[in-house]
């Protein structure tokens, strides 16, 4: 049997590309209006960068990450997300004393071990932000109003942007301590996961996959913010009023993520099923000084491409074809042609041929299936005169024309508004 792609992985095929490069120029023209300058870090970290930064008792670390031993022995992991290497490249390479916010975007794959599905893949592709140096509440806006901009500009509407806070470390030890007299009283109905995890980081529980449902009525962080959290939150909720960008505050919203502080955030589309979340993220204030930097805020986001992709609406994507094809009859007008294609397409004209010489019914076939603007039909004839016929494709008129003139021929008939 011929050797497949691995389970929950997918190949991305010429016919899907077009979506996708529109989905990548959209993003990376608004990020670099709004002053985000791309970063591109390995795909793989050592396995404590992850488990530091994401947390040891998450579901990624525990059970979803790609990780193995390299040949020197040391523990590496496929990233499972961007911020963590984002956030190590910042430390490492001291971009911190570049500026008050350093901005930063990325694309490119992630790894996950989880059950594929619709819209649940085992590589699957983000394109994040992390604006890093400042913990101005007016920063968690602008990104905020960065993401509400490009699911605009996507055309992918419907989705309710879902904000929280988590608070921080001042607040944090009386929400995690009401937190954990709540559960105390379940403790002997839930799973192992949640046993454990009780004790080790209360909070994850509430994000367990088993016993979620259980949890509808536990304390929420938001009745426990310290005053500056709560005044953080507040100035992010009036300041996206005033933009006008709609949101639900959502009390249980939880992230699977150790390192998020204060804002948090989920872009979400109602009819995806378990795979609803588009893009999410969130204020990370203690991740830099956790991993070793100097302290520093920083708030950020990814959305997943392929789920993004299935919710958009593709009418503005342009997908490339031919501007010329040209149907050489026969090998003497086969042999001719290599020039003039070759010509045309280094000349930044893209142009399709036949190289077979096969009669004109076949050509005119491959011509229509190129999705080319014209075709330029060279025979015999044609080779002694020099004069061949120019069709256009889509209204059949046909012109007789100087090959010698193609460019200028094309020039004028595709700058004719239509
Ligand atoms: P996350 O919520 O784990 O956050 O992932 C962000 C997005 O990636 C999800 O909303 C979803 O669209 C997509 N995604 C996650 N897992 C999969 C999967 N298995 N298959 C397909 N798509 C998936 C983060 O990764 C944070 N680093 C976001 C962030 C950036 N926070 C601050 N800065």
């Amino acid at each position: 049997m011929s050797i497949q792609a691995i389970k929950g992985v997918k190949d991305i095929l010429p016919q899907d590309m077009p979506v996708w490069q529109y989905l990548e120029a959209t993003a990376r023209k608004l990020f670099e209006d709004y002053g985000f300058t791309e970063i591109r870090v390995p795909v793989f970290e050592y396995t404590e960068l992850f488990a530091r930064s994401i947390g040891a008792s998450t579901d990624i670390v525990e059970k979803e990450m790609y990780t193995f031993e390299d040949r020197d022995g040391r523990k590496i992991t496929l990233r499972p997300e961007g911020t963590a290497g984002v956030v190590r490249a910042f430390i490492e390479h001291k971009l911190y004393a570049d500026a008050q916010l350093t901005k930063l975007y990325y694309l490119g794959p992630m790894f996950r071990h989880e059950r594929p599905q619709k819209g649940r893949y085992r590589q699957f592709y983000q394109i994040g932000v992390e604006a890093l140096g400042l913990d101005h509440p007016h920063v968690d806006i602008e990104v905020l109003a960065m993401l509400h901009t490009l699911f605009t500009r996507l055309g992918i509407g419907g989705l309710s942007l879902q904000i929280n806070s988590l608070g921080d470390g001042e607040c944090r030890g009386a929400y995690r301590d009401a937190l954990k007299q709540y559960l105390s009283a379940k403790l002997p109905t839930l799973c192992a996961d949640c046993q454990r995890r009780y004790e080790t980081n209360p909070l994850r529980v509430l994000d367990c996959k088993v016993d979620a449902d259980k949890f509808t009525d536990s304390p929420v962080m938001l009745d426990y913010l310290c005053d500056p959290c709560k005044s953080h939150f507040e100035t992010v909720e009036q300041g996206l009023r005033t933009l006008g960008i709609p949101f639900e505050v959502n009390k249980r919203l939880v992230r699977g993520l150790d390192y998020y502080t204060r804002t948090t955030f989920e872009l979400v589309m109602g009819h995806m099923g378990a795979q609803n979340t588009v893009a999410a993220g969130g204020r990370y204030d203690g991740l830099v000084k956790e991993i070793g930097g100097p302290a520093t805020p920083g708030i950020g986001f990814a959305l997943g491409v392929e789920r993004a992709i299935s919710l958009m609406d593709t009418r503005n994507v342009v997908f490339p074809r031919p501007a010329l094809f040209i149907a050489a009859l026969g090998p003497d007008a086969v042999a001719l042609a290599l020039p003039l294609v070759h010509h045309l397409k280094s000349s930044g004209i893209p142009v399709e041929t036949d190289y077979t010489g096969a009669s004109l019914k076949s050509q005119m076939k491959k011509a229509d299936k190129s999705g080319a603007g014209h075709t330029l039909i060279i025979g015999e004839q044609e080779m002694k005169s020099g004069i061949a016929v120019l069709r256009n494709m889509q209204t059949k008129e046909q012109a007789e024309i100087a090959m010698k003139n193609i460019e200028e021929e094309l020039k004028k008939r595709t700058m004719r508004p239509s």
